[in-house]
C-alpha cells in the first residue's frame, strides 16, 4: 500500500534495516552493534532501582491514566530542571510530557496549519523530515557547512513566508557539533528578520536537545531557547539514562514565547487527537527521581575518546565533540556499511541522516564490540582507498 509520499524519507532506513540481518548472520556471537545508541550493558543500577521503586509504588491511581501532557508533579520536576539548566522560568505548564522525543517532535510539527515548509539544517536526526512530511509540510533540507556549523546565509535564503519552523539538533546528531553562542545568536537574528505574511508570527525554533547530557564537562551546552523566544525544546530521558525503550521525553515551550500558553494547549490537544497519549504512568512516577540523578555519561565518553584515538591513529578523519557518537569520513557510505555488515559489524551510513560520505558509530556499544568493530572499520576503509 502506498505511504502517501513518505517513502522517500523512509527508504534509506528500510535499506539499512535489511543490512541488520546480514550483520547478525555474519557476526554470530561476534556481532558488533555500533549503529543505534542502544546500550548493550543496559542502564546502571541506580536507574534500575528507580524504575523498580516506581513499579512498587502503592498509591491507588499510580498506574492509571494520567492527564494529556502528563501529571503535574512530573511536569513540574521536568520544568524545574530545565529552568536550572537554561536560566529561563520554565513552569509545569510549559511542559508536555510525551512517550519519548519522537512523539514530542511529531506533535510539534503537527501544531501548524497544513502546507508550508519546515527548514532543517542537514545532516540531521533521521526522522525529522519524515515527521514534517507526515504532517503535510515540505521538509526543506539546508546543508550545514563543511565544518558542520550553521550556514546562516543558506538558512536565510531557505526561510520564506511559508516557513513554520526550523528544526535544529543541538548538539548535532550525527555530527556531534556543539553550536556556540555567536552561532545561536546569529540564527535568532535570521529567524527574527525572516519574511512574514501579514500578521504571521516568526518561525518556531524546534531545538532537539536529546544529546545535551553527553556534552563533555570541559565544553558548555547552550540551549537556543536562551537566544530566541519562540523556541520549543525537545528532550529524551531514554537517551539520558540509556533506557530508550521506556519512552519518556517532552516538548517544553519557552516561557518567553509570546503565545506559550496557546501553543502548550494545542500540543496537549494534539497529544490526545493524534493518539500519542502520554508516557506510561510508571515512567512519570519515576521522573522526579530520574531528574535528581546525574546521568552516568563518563563511561560512554571515555569509550568514545579511546575509539577516537584508535581511529585517528589509523589515519581516519573523525568528528564528534559533543555527543556519544563519532562521525567517520569514508568515500561511499553505503558501500562501507554493506562491507561492514558482511563482516558482522553494524554502523549507520550518512544516508540515514540525509547526508553522504560518512559513517556514524556509537560509544554506547560494549568495549569488545567497539574494539573488534574498529579493526573491521579500519580494514574496510583502507580497502576503499586501495
Ligand atoms: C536527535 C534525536 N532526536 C530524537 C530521538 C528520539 O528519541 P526518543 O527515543 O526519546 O524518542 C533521537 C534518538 O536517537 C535522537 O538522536
Amino acid at each position: 500500500m502506498p505511504l502517501t509520499g513518505l517513502e522517500r524519507w523512509i527508504e534509506a532506513q528500510e535499506r539499512f534495516d535489511g543490512l541488520r540481518s546480514t550483520a547478525l548472520a555474519a557476526g554470530g556471537a561476534r556481532f558488533c552493534d555500533l549503529a543505534y545508541a542502544n546500550a548493550w550493558g543496559g542502564p546502571n543500577d541506580e536507574v534500575r532501582a528507580i524504575l523498580r521503586a516506581a513499579a512498587e509504588s502503592s498509591g491507588e491511581l499510580d498506574l492509571q491514566y494520567t492527564p494529556y501532557g502528563g501529571a503535574v508533579t512530573s511536569r513540574r520536576h521536568a520544568a524545574q530542571a530545565l529552568a536550572r539548566r537554561t536560566g529561563l522560568p520554565f513552569k509545569h505548564d510549559h511542559v508536555v510530557l510525551t512517550p519519548g522525543a519522537m512523539s514530542a517532535l511529531s506533535l510539534s510539527v503537527r501544531a501548524f496549519r497544513e502546507g508550508g515548509n519546515v527548514v532543517i539544517p542537514t545532516p540531521t536526526w533521521l526522522d525529522h523530515p519524515l515527521y514534517v512530511a507526515m504532517h503535510r509540510h515540505e521538509p526543506r533540507l539546508v546543508p550545514l557547512r563543511d565544518d558542520f556549523a550553521l550556514d546562516l546565509e543558506a538558512l536565510a535564503a531557505a526561510i520564506d513566508e511559508e516557513t513554520h519552523a526550523v528544526i535544529l539538533t543541538c548538539p548535532g546528531n550525527p555530527t556531534g557539533h556543539l553550536f556556540g553562542e555567536d552561532e545561536l545568536r546569529a540564527l535568532a537574528e535570521v529567524l527574527c528578520s525572516a519574511p512574514r505574511a501579514a500578521n504571521a508570527p516568526p518561525p518556531l525554533l524546534v531545538s532537539d536537545e536529546c544529546h545535551r547530557d553527553y556534552v563533555p564537562a570541559d565544553r558548555s551546552f547552550l540551549s537556543p531557547a536562551r537566544f530566541y523566544d519562540r523556541t520549543a525544546v525537545i528532550y529524551s530521558y531514554g537517551k539520558r539514562f540509556l533506557v530508550q525503550g521506556q519512552r519518556l521525553g517532552y516538548v517544553a515551550v519557552s516561557p518567553r514565547h509570546p503565545e506559550a500558553a496557546a501553543l502548550v494547549a494545542a500540543l496537549r490537544r494534539l497529544a490526545r487527537a493524534g493518539g500519542f497519549g502520554t508516557p506510561t504512568a510508571l515512567m512519570q512516577l519515576a521522573l522526579p527521581d530520574l531528574e535528581a540523578l546525574a546521568p552516568a555519561v563518563e563511561g560512554v565518553l571515555a569509550r568514545k575518546e579511546r575509539t577516537r584515538a584508535a581511529l585517528v591513529e589509523a589515519g581516519l578523519e573523525t568528528r564528534g565533540d559533543a555527543t556519544m557518537f563519532l562521525y567517520v569520513r569514508c568515500a561511499d557510505d553505503w558501500a562501507a556499511t554493506t562491507a561492514l555488515a558482511k563482516r558482522g559489524v553494524l554502523v549507520l551510513p550518512a544516508a540515514i541522516f540525509h547526508h553522504h560520505g560518512w559513517l556514524r558509530i556509537t560509544a554506547s556499544a560494549r568495549d569488545d564490540m567497539l574494539e573488534r568493530g574498529i579493526e573491521h572499520l579500519v580494514a574496510v576503509l583502507r580497502e576503499e582507498v586501495a
